[in-house]
């Protein structure tokens, strides 16, 4: 079993939902790179952005991201744009399996505002968000192992996972150096 599992996605894709099942299933700790930002920064992500600006952010990302580096055994569910960042790329090339949790943007936004979390990059006008979605998606697609998320429960797309894991196409990770 690879060291680590690693959660990539657009906002909304379910990272935090999937990854809890994923490492119930797996019988492993899941980190939420989210919150640990959250912790670092002693409060949450919209007044970080809002006090601190995104570059503060992405600079607690990145650090969050450094500490965990050396963890192994663990799920990681990251932050969207966590692998978009150039100083975050030592962390998906590690040994891990990397999975992108695909979902297309109108189901995105419709779940991360269901799920109540604020997410700051998506109160910006629809151009500036389908903008971001399609620069992202390509960084996506090179990292990780693609698994559909639409129409299918967290359950099973946490049991996909289980089976790839399972297979010959975990590891490498598309991007990484295998493990
Ligand atoms: C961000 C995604 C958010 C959070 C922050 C920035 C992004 O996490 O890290 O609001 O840049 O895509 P989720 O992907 O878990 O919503």
């Amino acid at each position: 079993m690879v060291d680590r599992v690693v959660l990539i996605g657009f906002m909304g894709a379910g990272k935090s939902t999937v990854g809890a099942i994923l490492a119930a299933r797996l019988g492993r700790i899941l980190v939420d790179t989210d919150r640990l930002v959250e912790e670092r920064a002693g409060m949450p992500i919209p007044r970080l952005f809002t006090e601190k600006g995104e570059h503060e952010f992405r600079r607690v990302e990145t650090e969050v991201l450094q500490t965990l580096h050396a963890r192994r055994g663990i799920v990681v569910a990251t932050g969207g744009g966590a692998p978009i960042q150039p100083a975050n790329r030592f962390f998906f090339e590690g040994p891990s399996a990397t999975f992108h949790l695909r979902v297309g943007l109108g189901a995105a936004r419709a779940r991360a505002l269901r799920g109540g979390i604020a997410r700051p990059l998506l109160q910006q006008d629809d151009a500036a968000v389908r903008e971001l979605y399609v620069e992202r998606l390509s960084v996506y697609e090179g990292l990780g192992i693609p698994v559909e998320t639409e129409e299918r429960s967290p359950e099973e797309i946490a049991e996909e996972i289980v089976r790839l894991l399972a297979g010959p196409t975990a590891s490498p990770t598309p991007g990484g150096s295998g493990g």
